[in-house]
């Protein structure tokens, strides 16, 4: 992709999230991360439970743009760090929070400002003392090498166009034997004009690889027992097939 391409890119995907959070608005798109009917907040139909729900600031689980519930099946433990990658309003951070205790930390990452300070606001009303939300990508991470044992993102990797880069990032700052576990969009028979649709690639669409390809790319970086742990259709498209996975991978002790 030329520099200008991942400039235009970045900054579309910037501007479309914090227009969302500035408009209250709370899913990614009429595209994607929609609930289906009234009933299903987005939390809910992202497949949080009730108990999580009601556990964190009513601001922060109305506005969970993910594709899923990337703490669902870890084994977070009381002082461990924790680090989401592009936070958002915070949901995932929060959470995090609560498994690893005042003596853990939970941090989340993100390059949208407003995004930032919003998630810092549901932090104060959730009174949480050891979570840290810093502004910044997900292709360069303000953190520093091997200080983390978990990495979580939900619905974020396919948005950046060096995801390359981003599983290189998240390999350095692991601890030997720490996890990656991701909730993301992958997709199938993308046409390559659809690549370039900017609309569509705010929305988690364009942006996403096939599985293979995805899986790869984690494995390059370095990454061992790759493996996906949950997958779910999502939309299609015309001929292109949307799924919802969630991938779990560690770095080598
Ligand atoms: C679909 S939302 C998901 C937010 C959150 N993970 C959740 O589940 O509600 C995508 C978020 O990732 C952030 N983001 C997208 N690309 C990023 C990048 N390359 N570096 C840092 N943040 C990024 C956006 O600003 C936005 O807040």
């Amino acid at each position: 992709m030329k520099p200008q391409d991942v400039k235009q890119i970045k900054e579309s995907v910037r501007q479309h999230y914090a227009d969302r959070i500035k408009t209250d608005e709370s899913c990614c798109s009429s595209l994607t991360c929609c609930p289906d009917t009234k009933m299903d907040s987005p939390a809910e139909k992202n497949g949080y439970t009730k108990a999580q729900i009601s556990s964190i600031p009513t601001d922060a689980a109305e506005h969970s743009f993910g594709c899923g519930n990337p703490l669902e099946y870890m084994d977070v433990q009381e002082g461990d760090v924790v680090v989401d990658l592009g936070s958002g309003a915070g949901i995932d951070v929060l959470l995090a929070s609560h498994l690893v205790g005042e003596s853990g930390r939970a941090i989340g990452i993100d390059m949208t400002p407003e995004m930032i300070e919003r998630a810092q606001q549901n932090a104060r009303e959730a009174g949480a003392r050891n979570v840290d939300f810093r502004l910044g990508e997900i292709e360069s991470m303000p953190v520093e090498d091997e200080s983390v044992d978990w990495i979580i993102s939900n619905c974020v990797i396919c948005l950046s166009p060096d995801k390359n880069k981003v599983f290189e990032e998240a390999y350095r700052v692991l601890k030997p034997g720490g996890k990656l576990v991701v909730s993301d969009m992958v997709a199938n028979n993308m046409p390559r004009w659809a690549r370039a649709a900017v609309s569509a690639w705010v929305s988690c669409i364009s942006g996403a690889l096939p599985e293979d390809q995805y899986l790869d790319s984690m494995r390059q970086a370095g990454f061992e027992h790759v493996q996906v742990l949950s997958k779910s259709a999502y939309a299609k498209i015309r001929q292109v097939e949307v799924a919802s996975v969630k991938v779990e991978a560690v770095k080598p002790a």
